[in-house]
């Protein structure tokens, strides 16, 4: 039986601004992960190494990690596509110990997003993981489109437990389960989550909702219910995918840490079993992004409380 304890993978800095257009300096990067761990988030993704062309959002990465405070005992991971985002990372003085490698269930996004095939994909990242590992860095998978995909439909659930596998086979201690589109419901979530189940120990799986029609934090629950304990979340619920047309941002981490509270569950933080994440810090930072960003906070826990 599945612990109480639910980590969070705070993906703001990462999926919430890769898509933005105008230009976010790098010090409000740095000052969104700074106040990300006072918060208590002890796992939050810095940023990608990815071709500039594809994501020019995430180019200075480099420069983020090394101007952030990296609390001890914290993980900032960063995606890295391919060897050359890796040799990109290891050529530099050591910035994380993590790093995020990533494929989908669908050929169709899998090209989109990465410029290959999965099955190509997964013989590309093999010798990444293991490089990596290596180095004495951490792997973390995703698998995107894990409920529907904006190119060929819904997914089939047979091949999202079969990439998870091979993820977790290369090296991944954790594989993260993506609703891309933020389409699933929690029906879905849950049955998705039970094919995985059948090849892979659910104690290696995390949840990871888009929003878009509104079904996230109940499939966060869903995914709780199936005995999944990570769940990826965003700030202020920014985010979304630029190989997703459409899609949403994450469920955000106000909603999460709210719908928690009082639950089965304990958030756990950086300030010990009691403190867990402050949601009223979290919501105050996902204001202060927000308006960074020229909008208000989506998060609807994050309104409620700002309105009170
Ligand atoms: P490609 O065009 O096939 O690659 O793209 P290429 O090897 O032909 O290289 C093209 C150019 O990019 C070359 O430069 C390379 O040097 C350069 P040029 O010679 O033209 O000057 N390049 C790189 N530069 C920096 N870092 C690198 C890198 N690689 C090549 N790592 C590639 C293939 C994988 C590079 C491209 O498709 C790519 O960068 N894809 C990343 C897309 C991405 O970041 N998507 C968003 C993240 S995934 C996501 O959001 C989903 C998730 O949230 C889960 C969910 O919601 O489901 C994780
Ligand atoms: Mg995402």
């Amino acid at each position: 039986t599945a612990s109480n304890f639910v980590n969070i993978v705070e993906v703001g800095p990462r999926d919430g601004l890769q898509n933005e257009k105008g230009t976010i300096p790098v010090d409000v990067k740095v000052e969104l992960i700074n106040r990300l761990s006072h918060a208590g988030l002890k796992t939050i993704e810095a940023g990608s190494f990815v071709s500039p062309k594809w994501v020019p959002q995430m180019a200075g990465t480099a420069e983020v990690l090394s101007g952030i405070q990296q609390r001890e005992g914290n993980h900032y991971p960063v995606l890295v596509p391919n060897q050359k985002g890796l040799d990109n990372l290891l050529c530099l003085p050591r910035l994380t110990d993590e790093i995020a490698i990533f494929t989908a269930a669908t050929d169709a996004f899998t090209k989109a997003n990465l410029n290959t095939t999965t099955a190509e994909s997964l013989v590309r990242l093999r010798p990444v993981a293991e490089q990596a590992i290596k180095n004495g860095l951490r792997v973390r998978g995703y698998v995107s489109v894990v409920i529907a995909c904006p190119y060929s439909g819904k997914t089939d659930y047979g091949k999202v437990r079969e990439v998870a596998k091979e993820l977790l086979d290369m090296g991944c201690y954790e594989v993260s389960l993506g609703d891309t589109v933020g389409m699933g419901t929690p029906d879905e979530v849950a049955e998705m989550i039970e094919e995985v189940k059948k090849s892979v120990p659910v104690e290696k799986l995390a949840g990871h909702f888009h929003d878009t029609y509104g079904t996230a934090i109940a499939n966060v629950i869903a995914a709780l219910s199936q005995g999944i304990r990570t769940i990826d979340s965003s700030v202020g619920g920014l985010g979304g995918c630029p190989y997703s047309p459409g899609a949403t941002g994450n469920v955000a981490t106000e909603d999460v840490l709210y719908a928690l509270q009082g639950s089965q569950y304990h958030v756990v933080g950086s300030h010990g079993s009691s403190g867990g994440v402050n949601l009223d810090e979290v919501v105050e930072i996902g204001w202060w992004i927000s308006e960074k960003l020229g909008r208000e906070s989506v998060s609807r826990a994050g309104r409620a409380i700002r309105a009170k």
